[in-house]
Parts: C-alpha cells; structure tokens; sequence
C-alpha cells in the first residue's frame, strides 16, 4: 500500500473499455491491465491501433512489459494480449477460473477437442490470494467472482484493478447474469474489494459517463463505500440482488459477445478453421 505506482489510463470509445499500464516506481518495469484489440466486426476486420499506442507508450518511456493482465474473460471487447506479447514479451495472467469459462462456452461454441479447457492458453492462473511482481512492486490477485466465474481485481500497490466488479460510483456495478454470473457472489465480491483501505486507489474496467459526464476511471475505496449507486450508503446484500437480477432481465447482450468470447478464452487468440484460417463462428440461439 506505501508503493504507489504511475497509472496510465487508455480510454477505447468503441467499447467505453480503459486499459491500463501501470508502472513500479521503483523500476522500470511494468503491467498492462485489460488490453482492447480492435474489431469490425460487421465487416470482420481485426486491427491493432489501440494496442499500438500502449506499445509505443512503453517503448517511448523505455518501460520493460513484465506482465499483462486480464480481469476476466471479457464479453464487450477482445483482448489483445498475444499481438503485445509478441512485441514486448511478458506473461499473460488471467484467474484459474478461467477453466470453468472455457469449459460452459467450449460447449456454447461447439469447439472441439482441440480446444483445451484448462487454462494452458494463459501464461499464469492466479489463485485467490497469489502473490508476483511487477519490477520491486509487491501484487496480489483477489477472487472476485460474480460478474463472471473467473473474476479477479488486481492490487499493485496502492492502487487496484477491479475488472467489471465495480463501475464508478454514478455507474454502480456490472451485470451478473452472464453464464456463471451471481449477483450474490458479486455482492460479496463487492464488499471485499470495499473492506481495502479506504485511500485505496480503484481503476475502472469501464465507464459510461452516465447523465452525461465526462468519462472517467479512477475513484477510490472511500468514495465507493459512501457514494456507490448500487452497493454504497450501506445497501444489503438483498436489496442489491433484487436490484441487480430485475435489470439486468432488461439488458440486452452486448455487441460482441460473440466474437469476444471466442477470442478471450483463448487468451486473445483469434480461433482458426482447418486450414489455419482466422475465423470466428456465430451459434444461433446458443447464448
Ligand atoms: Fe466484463
């Protein structure tokens, strides 16, 4: 908590998705935190200007890319770990529970054996409570589920990456009714992230800019404990489930959870047909 490092964060409009590098004070070493690969998807077109900007970041600034890590099998936008990796290095992480991800959508997809439920795509498979390193800076990973099954917000000294677990405090909380979703587990997820200290700085996976401001990132433990929509002033764990299970009866699903899912259980590796092809597929009434 006394290490605090240098938080840069990188808004993508087309997914309302922040991405993070995240730098050791001490060193120069660093982390990204939820990378955006960019899609077209209606026209089915992969590219990489997002990617490229947190590349040449850390190049400019002379960082060495130690870890890049997933909060979760996002359902909004496809991760672009690999296409990073392949320029910077670095180790790709995601929560063990990936395994549980890769296991319900490997049916919704139909993959067939060749895809491997258990994990191996991903460098590291963090348990709740793990422990690494980003340069001198001591890290944890905390098992949040709830918004999905494989959850995790990421401490990196005195600052934490808390995935889809919370929005800001006029954005309350993400759904929970994605395959393995809870908004019970969330609820309690929620309530671990609140019992960090209360300066504790709190970085967005997304943000909205609901009723019309500016889009912003950061906030912090204090300020979600008191001013969160959804679970803050005191909200029961009742009152959020009620809450949360009959809005989120009303939500559509996202954009691109199609493409997205496919990708980012492969840890952002675009699936192939038999010929090595990239492609993805599109199962009709499968979600
Ligand atoms: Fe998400």
């Amino acid at each position: 908590m006394s290490v605090h490092p240098h938080v840069q964060g990188f808004f993508d409009a087309a997914t309302n998705t922040i991405s993070y590098i995240v730098k050791d004070p001490g060193s120069d070493a660093c982390a990204i935190v939820d990378s955006v690969m960019d899609i077209d998807y209606a026209a089915g077109r992969i590219t990489y200007d997002h990617a490229d900007e947190l590349i040449r970041q850390i190049e400019d600034q002379g960082l060495r890319l130690e870890w890049i890590i997933e909060t979760h099998v996002h359902a909004d936008h496809l991760s672009a770990a690999p296409y990073i990796q392949d320029k910077l290095g670095g180790r790709i992480g995601i929560g063990s529970k990936i395994m549980v991800v890769q296991d319900t959508f490997g049916k919704v997809f139909n993959e067939g054996t060749e895809f491997q439920r258990d994990g191996s795509q991903f460098d590291a498979l963090f348990e709740d409570g793990d422990t690494y390193r980003v340069g001198e800076m001591d890290c944890f990973a905390m098992y949040t589920p709830g918004h999905t099954p494989a959850c995790m917000v990421h401490v990196m000294g005195d600052a934490a990456f808390v995935g889809d677990t919370l929005f800001m405090p006029d954005g309350g909380s993400a759904r929970a009714d994605f395959p393995g979703g809870d908004a019970g587990q969330l609820y309690d997820s929620i309530q671990k992230v609140l019992a960090l200290p209360d300066d504790m700085r709190l970085f967005m996976c997304h943000d909205y800019g609901p009723n019309g401001r500016d889009i912003a990132w950061e906030t912090s433990v204090g300020d979600e404990k008191a001013h969160n929509i959804h679970v803050g002033g005191g909200k029961t764990r009742d009152e959020f489930v009620k809450f949360r299970t009959e809005r989120d009866a009303t939500l559509a699903m996202p954009k691109l959870i199609i493409p997205s899912l496919q990708v980012n259980m492969r840890a952002g590796k675009v699936p192939t047909d038999e010929h090595g092809n990239p492609v993805l597929k599109v199962p009709l009434n499968g979600l």
